[in-house]
């Protein structure tokens, strides 16, 4: 028999773009609606780089919720040339902000704050070791003669590794893995070494965005790979391992941003994400483990409350409808479309 619904622990998301100014006003409510929480990216133009600036960004996010607090934003730093330990000390003594976040300069949108090299990070890496304070990893290398579908794999070998190695403490998540490579170092790390994983991974791989004409929509950073590693994504994600997690790493762009000669690097998929992860874990049968990967192993890596708000998500003869866009002022941002019908979304008539 088919299973016709699934109560979650209300999810996190632990890894969100929001934006700022009209862009967050439009985004927001739509990650409110179906997550408890969220880990909120800090690459705005500037950077949210001090506990100051992140506590004032938490500020506007909920003033674009007109002021719901049931929603939590759960804040992040970016890690640049200029961070100093006290920076972390402060980020380590706020309950607000939980993690830092290492962008490669040049790795992807609003990057060029980002660390250029990383050996002169390492002291930080050494005091947020220290004070407990996990590091969030971006994980491509950005030099140019590199294939851009193989920067994660080298990332692994040449930074990642050497980093684990020289600070085993240091608690790591790699954010959006992508690959099998990296769904295997994590899985043979002993300790200190987690991954989110995001819904347009999970979904498709890179012949969905190249085949039978390019699909801006599906380019995001790290870029769409080939199957076998959509594979090994999927078996991470539906297997219950508690050092998988959902990051669904939505990230708004406007449409016209995307559908242009150089499009933006960016899906956004919060208001459609929980009923594609749902439709993911039925094709691997493995709806018993949908609860861990959105609502348990995130909240226990960084140490919260398992959520007690229940969310239920049921499965209807006839394909959910979404919307293709959203609107921003007088432009869109276009909701993720995943390619296939999707007959999860979540029950918003009811609470739980
Ligand atoms: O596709 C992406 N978009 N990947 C990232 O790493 C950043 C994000 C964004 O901020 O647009
Ligand atoms: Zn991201």
């Amino acid at each position: 028999m088919i299973q016709q619904e699934i109560v979650l622990n209300k999810p996190d998301d632990m890894h969100l773009h929001l934006r700022d100014g009209d862009m967050l006003s439009a985004v927001a409510e739509h990650s409110a609606r179906d997550f408890a929480r969220a880990i909120i990216m800090p690459n705005l133009v500037p950077p949210v780089t001090t506990v100051q600036d992140a506590l004032s960004y938490r500020q506007r996010i909920f003033a674009a919720l007109g002021g719901d607090t049931s929603f939590e934003p759960m804040m992040t730093l970016y890690l640049t040339a200029s961070t100093t330990r006290y920076d972390l000390e402060k980020a380590a003594a706020s309950d607000m902000v939980k993690a830092v976040k290492l962008y490669p300069a040049g790795a992807t949108t609003n990057s060029d704050s980002g660390v250029r090299d990383i050996q002169k990070s390492y002291r930080l890496f050494e005091t947020m070791a220290e004070l407990g304070l996990p590091l969030l990893v971006h994980g491509e290398v950005t030099d140019k003669e590199i294939d851009i579908f193989d920067r994660e794999a080298i990332f692994i070998d040449s930074v990642l590794d050497p980093i684990r190695r020289a600070i085993p403490e240091l608690r790591i998540v790699m954010e959006h893995v992508t690959t099998k490579n990296g769904v295997d170092y994590v899985a043979s790390a002993d300790s200190n070494l987690y991954a989110t994983l995001t819904t347009h991974h999970l979904m498709l791989n890179r012949n969905a965005m190249l085949v039978g004409g390019l699909r801006p929509h599906y380019y995001c950073l790290p870029i769409l790979k080939r199957e076998e590693h959509r594979q090994a994504l999927r078996a991470a994600a539906t297997s219950g391992d508690a050092r998988f997690f959902l990051g669904t790493d939505s990230a708004p762009h406007l449409s016209d941003a995307k559908e242009s000669a150089c499009g933006c690097a960016g899906v956004f998929s919060a208001a459609n994400s929980l009923g594609c992860l749902a439709t993911v874990f039925e094709e691997e049968k493995a709806l018993v483990n949908l609860n861990a990967f959105t609502s348990i192993n995130g909240a226990n890596f960084y140490g919260l409350d398992i959520n007690d708000v229940k969310i239920r998500l049921i499965r209807t003869s006839e394909p959910a409808i979404f919307p293709e866009h959203i609107g921003v002022g007088t432009e869109t941002v276009t909701v993720f479309d995943p390619g296939m019908p999707i007959y999860w979304h979540v029950d918003h008539s009811i609470t739980l």
